[in-house]
């Protein structure tokens, strides 16, 4: 590995989007070493409490509001940039998203290093074809999301800008299909499975990601921060394995006895599988086979359904 981690121990971490899927568990793993500071709009109060009880400090902003970010102290040592939103608004999503970037790098210049989670979202639909980080980029997620890729666009080329204006070291970092004990895109594929609702999959078969556990993502964390340079680092983080939408329900499959339906359909996402090459040379492989993080996602989420196991 090419890299030294960051040590957090002690330091002043910012996550945002910490209620997040993503996030949730990245919280909940650094709020015991460090000082975490948690910020979203929080229009829930119970996400509040939920936050709270981890151990971190909840910051109410909205990222498309610059004003509202002067609730962030000025001595935060990294930034992890989790946040998203997929309202559908245009004007709103590129304001949260792509200008927000910019608000909050703006109000954390003197950090240490700054993480900007992206998404192989970004990239153009290719096949099978492993993307690389200088391969083209497009609309991949129209379909589901109308504004989550270009979104994603925007905000890297907001964060790319405001690094090199102000210096600050910045790793951007294409997030694959992230998952754990607290849910995950085969987690809502188990679900319609045992319920007979058909999964689009786009009809180049297999559609292949890179799924990276929990435990992986939250361990390359300090890695991602070392990486980081005022020119902005970019790199894909997923898995070290691939694996396929038909693999994992496959093998949901086994583990629960229901079977799923497939429905081929041109616009579902399809392939967006990774060239791992610069991840591992920054960051180094990542460890959790996938499917024992399916079978601990079950074991986590919905224990009951692995009564039902036929094999
Ligand atoms: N989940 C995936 O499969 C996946 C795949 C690839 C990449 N990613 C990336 O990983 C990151 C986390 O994704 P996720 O799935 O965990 O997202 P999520 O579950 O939708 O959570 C989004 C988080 O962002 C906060 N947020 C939304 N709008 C905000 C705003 N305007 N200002 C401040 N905070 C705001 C939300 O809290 P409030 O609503 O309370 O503000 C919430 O904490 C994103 O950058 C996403 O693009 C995710």
């Amino acid at each position: 590995m090419a890299v030294t981690p960051v040590d957090l121990n002690g330091a002043k971490i910012l996550v945002t989007g910490p209620t997040g899927q993503v996030a949730l568990p990245v919280v909940e793993h650094y709020a015991k070493t460090a000082e975490v500071y948690a910020l979203a709009r929080f229009s829930k109060q119970a996400d509040r409490e939920k936050i709270e009880a981890l151990g971190a400090r909840v910051l109410a902003a909205d990222l498309a509001d610059p004003a509202a970010l002067a609730v962030i102290p000025q001595d935060i040592d990294y930034v992890l940039n989790f946040a998203v939103v997929k309202s559908g608004d245009f004007d709103y999503d590129l304001a949260a998203n792509g200008e927000g970037v910019g608000n909050l790098m703006t109000r954390c210049s003197g950090a240490r290093a700054f993480l900007h989670i992206s998404s192989t979202a970004v990239y153009e639909y290719n096949g099978h074809e492993p993307r690389r980080e200088s391969d083209p980029l497009g609309d991949n997620h129209r379909a589901m999301f109308p504004t989550y890729s270009i979104s994603k666009i925007a905000a890297e080329t907001v964060c790319r800008f405001v690094a090199r204006q102000l210096g600050i070291p910045t790793t951007i970092a294409r997030l694959s299909v992230p998952y754990g004990d607290n849910g995950g895109w085969m987690y809502y594929h188990m679900l319609m499975m045992q319920q007979g609702i058909p999964i689009d999959i786009h009809p180049e078969r297999p559609n292949s990601y890179n799924p990276i556990h929990a435990d992986d993502y939250i361990e390359k964390i300090p890695y991602l921060l070392g990486a980081a340079t005022p020119q902005v680092t970019t790199t894909n983080f997923g898995g070290s394995q691939s694996a396929s939408i038909e693999q994992w329900c496959a093998y949901i499959g086994e583990l629960t006895g229901f079977e799923p339906v497939f429905n081929e359909t041109a616009t579902a996402f399809g392939s967006l599988c990774i060239d791992t090459t610069r991840m591992h040379e920054l960051i180094g492989e990542t460890r959790v086979d996938w499917r024992d993080g399916i079978r601990r996602q079950l074991q986590a989420l919905a224990p009951e359904v692995l009564k039902h196991r036929t094999k």
